[in-house]
């Protein structure tokens, strides 16, 4: 299964593949945004808008709020989904061997605290179409995924991400657990089963950006471009 990660807690800059059994990885430290400012982002959203809603229902995993920009006007969790965006587009492409590609996003932040009891194991295999109400109209099959470390919680054995072949692994199935630190990111396949551990006894709020691909033949996008112009 593919996945990739990009490992912000080295102090060079390096690209190395480690192979877990199924799993490729790929690490690398360099980030160009600034995550003090995409932290007080996410702190403004959650103490001014989520918080005293108690966002933390039972049975939902945390709270799931589109990446709109009004939310983030600081304009750094648009960077990271952009940061997002080319690394997955150049691992697509790498795996694909196309090269003209453009690519239809939809992006999220995912927000848990030490009130969130629930979590579970998914994929995120689809991008919705939704209307300027919000009423899904459609879905589009992904490509690949990525999320984005932006703050996990300081108790040692919380803030874990898990990885399985299925989702409902059994004893006998591997799960990878993975303890991401803040900045790091992973790339991976839209069907990878995937869950994050709760963080109940940390006072950190786990802020993750995660971002869903679908990537277009870029001549196919340069003819319907064209095609448009065409009827005005
Ligand atoms: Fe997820």
């Amino acid at each position: 299964m593919l996945m990739h990660a990009r490992m912000a807690n080295g102090k060079n800059s390096y690209m190395k593949k480690i192979d877990y059994n199924n799993f490729e990885l790929w690490m690398d430290s360099s980030t160009s945004f600034n995550n003090k400012l995409l932290i007080e982002e996410c702190n403004v959203l959650w103490n001014l808008l989520l918080k005293r809603r108690n966002p933390h229902q039972p049975g939902q995993p945390g709270v799931q709020i589109k990446s709109a920009a009004g939310y983030f006007p600081n304009g750094e969790v648009q960077k990271v989904v952009r940061l997002l965006t080319k690394e997955a587009e150049g691992i697509y492409s790498l795996y694909s061997g196309n090269t003209n590609i453009r690519s239809i996003v939809g992006s999220w932040i995912y927000i848990s605290s030490n009130e969130n009891k629930y979590t579970g194991w998914h994929t995120h295999e689809s991008l919705g179409i939704n209307t300027h109400a919000g009423e899904l109209i459609d879905t589009l099959d992904a490509d690949l995924t990525a999320v984005y470390y932006a703050q996990v919680p300081e108790i040692e054995d919380e803030g874990f991400i898990q990885f399985a072949s299925t989702t409902k692994p059994s004893e006998k199935d591997r799960v990878l657990q993975i303890k991401p630190k803040a900045g790091d990111y992973f790339v991976f396949d839209k069907s990878l089963p995937h869950r994050p551990t709760l963080n109940e006894k940390s006072k950190n709020i786990r802020y993750v950006i995660a971002a869903t691909m679908k990537f277009l033949d870029c001549d196919l996008y340069s003819n319907s471009v064209t095609y448009s112009k065409t009827l005005v």
